[in-house]
């Protein structure tokens, strides 16, 4: 079979390249009903991993149940006690056989009538606010009913998104408490506000499980999985390139796929060089533009220009800095309070060295050419 570049999607094994260590201490640790918080910046493969794994341990044992809840953008706690019953019932639904998934529907929607006075109709629309923790707690005594015969893996995508939000922070920790016989990951794409709500000892994540990073994937896995791919329009790529290809994508997966697949689309029978690579970048910077437009839409002056400076700099270990200072024409305060502002702004990240830079290496470009 051809194989493609695929991106901004999640991945099924067959295209996910390596991975294989953190593949197996994720199994392990699910296995023995452990808890883990998988992190790293957006588009590195946090979900896809997860979701590969579970696959995995599915087909291992097809009793499991597998619930996927996704934080991102919740701003409540009935948010969230909304996004765990509404991706509860779409998991009992695609993985239970219908019957069974009803009846177990209707086994927690007839827990949560119990404490419902008289005449109150249940909706997960207008749960009251009163309400909103017994309807949370009711889900995960039923998860615990159905963990004393089936295998649980529980995955909490975009963890990060309720790290200013205690009250949500304290109920979810008292209710993973009672979960005991399931394997519970926790993912998040903010490392900052992750750390927050693991490390700061009156918090009530602190100390909640394991870590583990999702870090680069090295050249030596990456050269044969380009190459697979690069054939299909017969394109050879030297390792050397290779690595200057990665590295101009930030090395993150995402953008290093779309790329692929950009010269795929654009180019045939030939050996790719460096300037192949880069010609290729702002052709494809060229097609986006529309799109970073709209993106930057909601940022102030300001804020576009204190972002413009970071993609010509590339990396910035100050934001304050002199050199900050003249490309943006602002003062230290002002550049202070800009990188305050946007800290937790998702178009901006820090490497390893505590430099800031722009996450997508395409907006980079966009941002030092309009
Ligand atoms: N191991 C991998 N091998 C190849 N591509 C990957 C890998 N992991 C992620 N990707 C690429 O990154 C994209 C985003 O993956 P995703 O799992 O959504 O990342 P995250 O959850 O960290 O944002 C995928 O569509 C794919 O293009
Ligand atoms: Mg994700």
């Amino acid at each position: 079979m051809i194989k493609t570049f695929k991106y901004d999607v999640i991945l099924d094994e067959a295209d996910l390249c390596n991975r294989e260590a953190e593949k197996k201490r994720l199994i392990s640790v699910i296995k023995r009903n452990g808890r883990i918080v998988l992190y790293s910046i957006r588009r590195m493969g946090k979900t896809s991993l997860t979701s590969v794994c579970s696959k995995i341990l599915k087909k291992q044992n097809p009793d499991t149940f597998y619930l996927y809840v996704d934080l991102n953008e919740v701003t409540s706690f009935g948010d969230v006690t909304k996004r765990f019953w509404a991706y509860f019932e779409s998991a009992l639904k695609e993985q239970f056989p219908l019957q069974r998934a009803k009846s177990l529907m209707g086994n927690l929607i007839g827990r949560v009538k119990v404490h419902l006075p008289g005449k109150i109709e249940l909706s997960l629309d207008e749960i009251p606010e009163s309400h909103h923790d017994m309807y949370l707690m009711e889900l995960f005594k039923e998860l615990g009913e159905l963990s004393k015969t089936n295998p649980i893996i529980m995955t909490v995508d975009e963890f990060q998104a309720i790290a200013h939000d205690r009250e949500s922070q304290a109920i979810l920790r008292q209710a993973f408490q009672k979960l005991n016989l399931a394997g519970i990951v926790l993912m998040g794409s903010n490392q900052r506000l992750l750390y927050h709500m693991l490390n700061d000892k009156s918090a009530p994540f602190f100390g909640f499980g394991e870590d583990l990073e999702l870090t680069p994937i090295s050249i030596e896995h990456y050269l044969p999985y380009l190459e697979d791919r690069f054939s299909k329009s017969n394109l050879l790529i030297s390792k050397e390139v290779a690595i200057f290809m990665l590295d101009q994508m930030n090395n993150i997966p995402n953008y290093i796929n779309e790329l692929g697949a950009w010269l795929v689309d654009t180019m045939s029978n030939t050996e790719l060089t460096y300037h192949h690579i880069e010609t290729a970048i702002y052709a494809a910077v060229h097609t986006k533009r529309g799109r970073y437009t709209s993106a930057l839409y909601g940022y102030r002056p300001n804020e576009k220009k204190f972002f413009k400076a970071i993609a010509k700099k590339g990396f910035v270990e100050s934001p304050t800095g002199k050199d900050m200072q003249e490309l943006t024409d602002l003062s230290p305060s002002e550049l202070l309070r800009v990188s305050r502002d946007m800290d937790d702004c998702p178009l901006i990240s820090r490497d390893s060295q505590n430099r800031l830079f722009i996450i997508d290496p395409f907006l980079q470009k966009f941002l030092m050419l309009f």
